[in-house]
C-alpha cells in the first residue's frame, strides 16, 4: 500500500475524511494523532492547527494539505519542512458557503431586518427609511477565489461593488483597488465592508482605529476571514461611538471566543462560531483525492519537483487555466 495519510486535527476524529478518502482512493492507511505509529510511514498530512514541529518530524512527508482554506494555522509553525508542497482545501461548496454568509448578512443589514424584528417585539408598525440598492456600496477585502465569488454575486444583485487586493486585479463589473492607498480609498466607499483576506504578516492588525475611521459613518462590517485582522478595542470603540452601525463576526483573535468577551453581549455585534465556511470532507475531498492521486502517479502538485507537474502547469498556463490549489508560504496564501 502507498504511504500513510495522517489526519492531524483536534477538531474532529477524522473518520469522515477516512471514509471519503477510501471511497476515492481505495484502501488507505489512515492515521490520526492517536494512531500515528511510525512517523516514517507518513506520506501525506491533512492538517488543521497542527502542533508546532510535528510535521517536521515526518521524514517522508510529501504533501501537506490544509484542512482549511486559510493556511495561517499551518504557517504559524516555523519548522514546516522546506520544499514540501502545501495545498489547501478549495472547492465550490466551501466558496459558496462563504459567499452565502456574506450575502445573507449584507442583505439583512441592507433591508433593516434587525430593526423590524425589534419593531415586531414592540408591536410597532414602523417602516424604515429605504436605501436603494444602487446607493449601498459594498467593499470586499481580498479578491482571491472567495472574494471574487462574493463580489460577483453581490454585484449581480445590483450593489455598487468594489474589492481590494494586495496586487492589482481587474474584474468585470467590480471596481478594484490595491496597495495601501487603495486600501483607504476602498474603505472610504464601503457602506458594508466584507473581510475575506488571508491572515499574513501584512494583514495582521490591518483593521485598526484608523481603518475603521476611514469607513463612512454608519458602515457595517462583516468578518468571515480571520480575527487577527481586527484590533478588537478599535472595533468596539467604533461601534460604541456610533461610527459603525454594526458588525458580524465569525472569527476572533481568540477562538473559542472567551465567555467574558464583550462581543457576546454587544447590542451591535452578531457572533457566529467560525462557521461561515466549514470544511466538509464530503464536499472538499474530491480536490484532496485528486491531489493525492497526482502525487502517487507522478503528476505531482508541486510544479518544482516533477516534470509531469511542470508540463501540466505549462499547459494550464497556456490555456489560461488556474494551477491547482497550491500555496505560496512566502505570501502566506
Ligand atoms: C476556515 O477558516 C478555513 O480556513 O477554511
Amino acid at each position: 500500500m502507498a504511504g500513510a495519510i495522517a489526519y492531524v486535527s483536534r477538531d474532529t476524529d477524522g473518520q469522515l475524511w477516512n471514509k471519503a478518502l477510501q471511497a476515492g482512493l481505495g484502501p488507505v492507511d489512515f492515521r490520526t494523532l492517536e494512531t500515528l505509529g511510525d512517523k516514517a510511514d507518513i506520506e501525506v498530512v491533512l492538517a488543521w492547527k497542527p502542533p508546532a514541529g510535528l510535521i517536521a518530524s515526518f521524514p517522508n512527508v510529501r504533501m501537506i494539505v490544509s484542512l482549511g482554506m486559510g493556511v495561517d494555522h499551518l504557517l504559524a509553525d516555523d519548522r514546516l519542512p522546506e520544499g514540501v508542497p502545501i495545498t489547501r482545501i478549495m472547492d465550490d461548496g466551501l466558496v459558496g458557503q462563504m459567499s452565502e454568509y456574506a450575502i445573507y448578512w449584507a442583505l439583512r443589514h441592507h433591508r433593516d431586518i434587525d430593526k423590524y424584528a425589534a419593531s415586531q417585539r414592540a408591536r410597532q408598525w414602523k417602516p424604515e427609511e429605504f436605501v436603494d440598492t444602487i446607493h449601498r456600496r459594498i467593499g470586499i477585502l481580498g479578491l482571491g477565489t472567495i472574494g471574487q465569488d462574493t463580489a460577483n454575486k453581490i454585484a449581480a444583485l445590483g450593489f455598487p461593488t468594489a474589492g481590494w487586493s494586495r496586487t492589482q486585479k481587474t474584474l468585470p463589473g467590480i471596481e478594484t483597488f490595491h496597495g495601501l492607498d487603495g486600501f483607504t480609498r476602498l474603505l472610504a466607499r464601503s457602506d458594508i465592508l466584507i473581510d475575506v483576506l488571508p491572515l499574513t504578516r501584512d494583514t495582521r492588525g490591518l483593521l485598526d482605529a484608523k481603518a475603521f475611521a476611514a469607513l463612512p459613518k454608519g458602515a457595517f462590517f462583516i468578518n468571515m476571514a480571520r480575527g487577527g485582522h481586527v484590533v478588537d478595542e478599535a472595533l468596539l470603540a467604533a461601534l460604541d461611538s456610533g461610527h459603525l452601525a454594526g458588525a458580524v463576526l465569525d472569527v476572533f483573535n481568540q477562538e473559542p471566543l472567551p465567555p467574558e468577551h464583550r462581543y457576546w453581549t454587544h447590542p451591535k455585534v452578531r457572533v457566529t462560531p467560525h462557521i461561515a465556511g466549514a470544511t466538509n470532507p464530503r464536499t472538499a475531498s474530491p480536490g484532496v483525492i485528486e491531489n493525492i492521486k497526482r502525487l502517487r502517479t507522478g503528476g505531482a502538485t508541486n510544479p518544482r519537483t516533477a516534470s509531469p507537474g511542470v508540463i501540466e502547469n505549462i499547459k494550464r498556463l497556456r490555456t489560461g487555466k488556474p494551477l491547482i490549489h497550491t500555496v505560496d508560504p512566502k505570501s502566506g496564501y
